[in-house]
């Protein structure tokens, strides 16, 4: 702190828990993405056992980016933004927030397929995956990225005002 007062320059207050927060929303954006792209890599029919098994941990790293993802954008919202209403009064705010939980959905197919896949890899067998599994399975990550590439967009106009009723862009 002492260090802080002796910068030339001012800081305004609460400066780093803000910074935090937005740090943790991209990184925790960034982990989702390279998730999602990693299991549409490996996704195929009858995968190997470590192809299999490194589905499973990265759909649990998905998981957690995800959470910590919904968690740092409701504190941004609540207390680390530019007011709860400022993104509340704008539509955008909830086609991202819409965006971001249809995603959500979606992933629960994946996200289950990969569960049951944990009950033959325990046991040391491999898990039977078709072609029209496999398939599938690529297509919604296809979608899901899709989603996540779009997302940012919206979120990068909503932090400018675009969307507000009777507000200037800035
Ligand atoms: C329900 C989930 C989410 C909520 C509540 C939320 C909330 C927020 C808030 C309040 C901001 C601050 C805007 C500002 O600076 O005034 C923000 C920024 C941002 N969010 Fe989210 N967010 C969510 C999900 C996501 C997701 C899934 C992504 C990416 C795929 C994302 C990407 C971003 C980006 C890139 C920014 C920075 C915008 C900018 O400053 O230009 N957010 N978010």
């Amino acid at each position: 702190m002492a260090l802080l007062a002796a910068l030339p320059f001012h800081l305004p207050d609460g400066v780093f828990p803000r910074a935090g927060v937005a740090y943790v929303h991209y990184l925790s954006f960034m982990v989702c993405f390279g998730a999602l792209v990693l299991e549409r890599r490996l996704i195929g029919p009858n995968p190997s056992r470590e192809n299999a098994t490194l589905m499973v941990i990265t759909d649990i790293v998905y998981g957690i980016a995800a959470l910590a993802l919904l968690g740092s954008g409701i504190l941004r919202v609540l207390a680390y933004g530019q007011g709860s209403s400022f993104y509340t009064e704008n539509p955008l705010f909830w086609w991202k927030v819409g965006l971001y939980l249809s995603v959500g959905a979606l992933s629960l197919y994946p996200t289950i397929t990969y569960i049951l896949w944990a009950i033959p890899l325990r046991k040391g067998e491999l898990p039977q995956v078709s072609e029209a599994l496999a398939a599938r399975l690529g297509w919604i990550l296809n979608i899901e990225l899709a989603g996540f590439a779009l997302i940012p967009l919206l979120a990068t106009l909503m932090a400018r005002g675009v969307g507000l009723p009777g507000t200037a862009i800035t």
